[in-house]
């Protein structure tokens, strides 16, 4: 296990994200998550760094069940998949690009998986969105594997104009139009939020349901000092329930995580009873404490960006365990070799919670 350490001390994939006293805010008790008026054909996900691993891994095992997926600042699905030395080495600047893994493996894997039935046919991905966002100046990822998550959707998706890359002049951070420093610092000390003048909230969900809805971006018309407040609930909800086995935190996942449900998408005030969208955001290493998690998910732009659009959001969290001192999604193995189908360990309890949510599991 030190050994473990050392190796994600010396990748630096995260600097430690101290909980700021003064950003202490109270958690009530956790609700029991339920359905909600959520329209089924339009579900997204969404994951920053080791969250855009997971986001990829549930997307490609559950394809049938998704629209579309936006992933920030990582490499491609099952890059470096059987160690984080290997994935140092090969997927991240840490290797330099000596022995670079190849994304055709990935391909190959997830035919292989396919065939097992280990995941939904890929068929389903033709006709999805895909939104690829990385920054030039990433301390971790090399901007070539960021990329090949595009090569990756190619393969399996029906039309390239349902891909976009969008490259920034950034670190390592997922973008917003208010929060944190300037997007060419370092953005460890910020949850990593840059402020790049542009929401990568928006501009993701824009891209993702643009076929579905007019999507608003919140923060256009808004003077920079006046962030427009968010309007709906943001909740803890208990993660626990959707663990069959003894301890969720078997699985490196938190015992609760977070629903955010603008105002539009409560029963009280939605007198015309229209469903809501629904997307799933997984936050990056070291963010799993509650209080650290809050702040990325208060200052993300997600929120404002759901109240304007009417999208459910949710945010499942890790935890961290000896096997995963920093609290990543598994993005190496760590849960298992499976851990990117549907036998995942994450997987499985993230797509019980998705189930609830549209009505599927009681
Ligand atoms: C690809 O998608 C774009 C945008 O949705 C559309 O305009 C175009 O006709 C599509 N091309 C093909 C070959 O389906
Ligand atoms: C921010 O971006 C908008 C376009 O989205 C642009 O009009 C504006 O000048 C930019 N502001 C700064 C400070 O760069
Ligand atoms: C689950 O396991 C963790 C870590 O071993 C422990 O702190 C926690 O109390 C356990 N929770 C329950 C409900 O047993």
């Amino acid at each position: 296990m030190e050994s473990v350490t050392h190796i994600v001390l010396l990748f630096c994939i995260i600097s430690s994200s101290i909980v700021n006293s003064n950003q202490v805010e109270t958690i009530s008790p956790p609700i029991l998550l339920s359905q909600y008026n959520v329209r089924h054909d339009a579900v997204t996900l969404s994951g920053f760094s080791s969250g855009s691993s997971m986001a990829t891994q549930l997307h490609v095992s559950h394809s049938a069940l998704f629209h579309g997926v936006a992933l920030f600042s990582q490499a491609f699905y099952r890059c470096g998949p059987h160690s984080l030395v290997e994935f140092g080495l090969r997927c991240s600047k840490l290797g330099m690009g000596v022995f670079p893994y190849d994304f055709r493996l990935s391909i190959g894997d997830a035919r292989r998986y396919e065939w097992m039935r280990l995941i939904d046919p890929l068929v389903n991905l033709r006709g999805q969105r895909i939104f690829v966002w990385i920054g030039e100046l990433d301390e971790y990822v090399p901007l070539e594997m960021a990329m090949e998550n595009a090569k990756f959707y190619e393969t399996f998706t029906s039309n390239k104009s349902l891909i976009r890359t969008t490259v920034f002049h950034a670190k390592h951070l997922l973008p917003t139009t208010n929060f944190g420093d300037a997007c060419d610092q370092d953005a460890g000390q910020n949850v990593y939020l840059g402020n790049c003048n542009y929401s990568g909230a928006h501009a993701a969900l824009e891209f993702l349901l643009r076929d579905k809805a007019n999507i608003i971006n919140p923060f256009i018309s808004t003077q920079m000092q006046n962030i427009p407040q968010e309007e709906g609930s943001l909740m803890a909800y208990d993660q626990s329930e959707f663990y069959s086995g003894r301890n969720i935190t078997d699985e490196a996942m938190g015992t609760l995580g977070f629903i955010y449900v603008p105002k539009m998408c409560q029963p009280q005030f939605n007198i015309a009873d229209e469903p809501c969208f629904l997307h799933v955001n997984f936050h990056g290493c070291n963010e799993w404490h509650p209080q650290v998690a809050l702040r990325y998910i208060r200052n993300s732009g997600f929120l404002l960006v759901a109240d304007a659009n009417r999208i459910l959001t949710v945010f499942p969290l890790t935890t961290r365990v000896p096997q995963n001192m920093d609290g990543c999604w598994d993005f190496f193995s760590y849960t298992g070799s499976l851990f990117a189908t549907k036998k995942g360990k994450q997987i499985k309890i993230v797509k019980a919670i998705i189930d609830r949510i549209l009505g599927k599991l009681k």
